[in-house]
């Protein structure tokens, strides 16, 4: 079921001078998006206090360099879900990539290809999930590459068997993993998409939404409840396929015990980039627990807030596998489409090769708690 409009390549734009690290991304891209887009991409809920935890978390963290290490023979490489990784960075699953650029999640799916990174496609892309996997295929026989490693992000729909249809056309279009979010079924927004951009995955799908009014019911006794997700429904979803599945949204320790136990094969510790509950600590500040109560079971992956290689590499000292990467992609977008994206993941891993190399690290199971300084210690 190919869509009858999959965007060409863009023209190649050319990426300004100026732009060494992601944060000239993001200055850039300010820019070019129009307003109402820009605060959408980089707002956080209510105040914004777990969207600015997210950031100060990582700076607050010390890293220990060690000198005179063996580096000959280093590499990035990890095994995840059976499949050999270049990186440890993954493209975390970002709705409507349209906004960012006319062309959407067809320039994502081919920056992805050439820095062979894995994309998380979100229920909510702005091309179909097949559509996607059509360029990646596409752009894998012109290059004469290997194709795209896509993974599926669904968001519970309100019937089982709406779920379990994007479960199987994931699985027909050679995606390779399902990540079931957890931490925004319940969620406020007042965005309006911009003409031509809409949820492809889910046309002819119903959607619920909901307004309070003043004296009415608010969330409770509403419908909404009704259909949230629930444990008994991960454990629906582990029965309908047989692809890892990974839960995204988990920060506390006992719910990445649950998640296991409901047949999560990995977990990934997330506050949704600081826009679900504002509050919430961030993903940082919890691993400690969250690697106690997995206690190696799964692999765990980290999101939110990651902006550098030395992010990566706190990370990993801290008990993650790998992680992903939210907004900057919106950034790379807007800015360069395709190249855009390339350049922020060959950026973001030149920076996790020096990082390893100044902390002696020849490989990423050589990143561990002790190149964490805590003081005193
Ligand atoms: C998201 N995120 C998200 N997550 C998800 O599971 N499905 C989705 O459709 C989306 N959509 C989305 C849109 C926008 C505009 C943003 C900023 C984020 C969350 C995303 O996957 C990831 O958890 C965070 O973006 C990570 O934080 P950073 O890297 O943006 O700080």
């Amino acid at each position: 079921m190919v869509g009858d409009v999959i965007p060409p390549a863009s023209a190649p734009t050319a990426i300004p001078a100026d732009i060494h690290n992601l944060a000239d991304y993001e200055r850039h891209a300010e820019a070019l998006l129009p307003a109402d887009a820009w605060r959408h991409i980089q707002g956080g809920a209510d105040r914004e206090v777990t969207l600015t935890a997210n950031r100060t978390a990582f700076d607050k963290v010390r890293l220990l360099p060690r000198v005179l290490t063996d580096l000959r023979g280093g590499n990035t490489a990890l095994d995840l879900f059976g499949r050999q990784l270049s990186s440890p960075i993954l493209l975390a699953p970002l709705a409507y990539q349209k906004i960012a650029h006319a062309s959407g999640e067809g320039e994502t799916v081919r920056a992805a290809m050439a820095l062979d990174t894995p994309m998380i496609v979100s229920t909510l892309s702005s091309l179909t999930l097949e559509d996607i996997a059509t360029i990646g295929q596409q752009t894998a026989a012109g290059f004469g590459i290997a194709p795209a490693s896509l993974w599926f992000q669904l968001y519970l729909q309100e019937e089982r068997e709406w779920s379990a249809e994007l479960v199987r056309r994931a699985e027909v279009a050679g995606y390779e993993a399902i990540v079931l979010t957890v931490d925004t079924s319940i969620k406020r927004s007042t965005f309006v998409l911009p003409e031509g951009v809409d949820a492809a995955n889910l046309r002819g799908m119903p959607r619920r939404t909901h307004t309070t009014t003043p004296g009415g019911n608010i969330l409770f006794g509403t419908p909404l409840l009704n259909v949230a997700p629930r444990w008994e429904d991960l454990a629906w979803l582990r029965s309908l396929t047989k692809l890892p599945l990974l839960v995204k949204g988990i920060l506390a320790a006992e719910d990445a015990r649950l998640a296991i136990e409901h047949g999560a094969d990995g977990i990934i510790v997330s506050n949704h980039g600081g826009r679900s509950l504002d509050g919430a600590p961030s993903p940082l500040d919890v691993m400690s627990s969250i690697v106690k109560a997995v206690a190696g079971r799964v692999p765990i992956l980290l999101d939110s807030g990651i902006r550098s290689g030395s992010d990566v590499a706190k990370a990993l000292a801290s008990g993650a596998t790998a992680v992903l990467m939210g907004r900057p992609q919106f950034h790379g977008l807007a800015v360069a489409g395709m190249a855009g994206v390339a350049h922020i993941l060959h950026i973001l891993r030149a920076e996790l090769e020096f990082t390893m190399a100044q902390l002696g690290c020849a490989t990423l199971a050589d990143i561990t708690a002790d190149r964490l300084f805590v003081s005193g210690r």
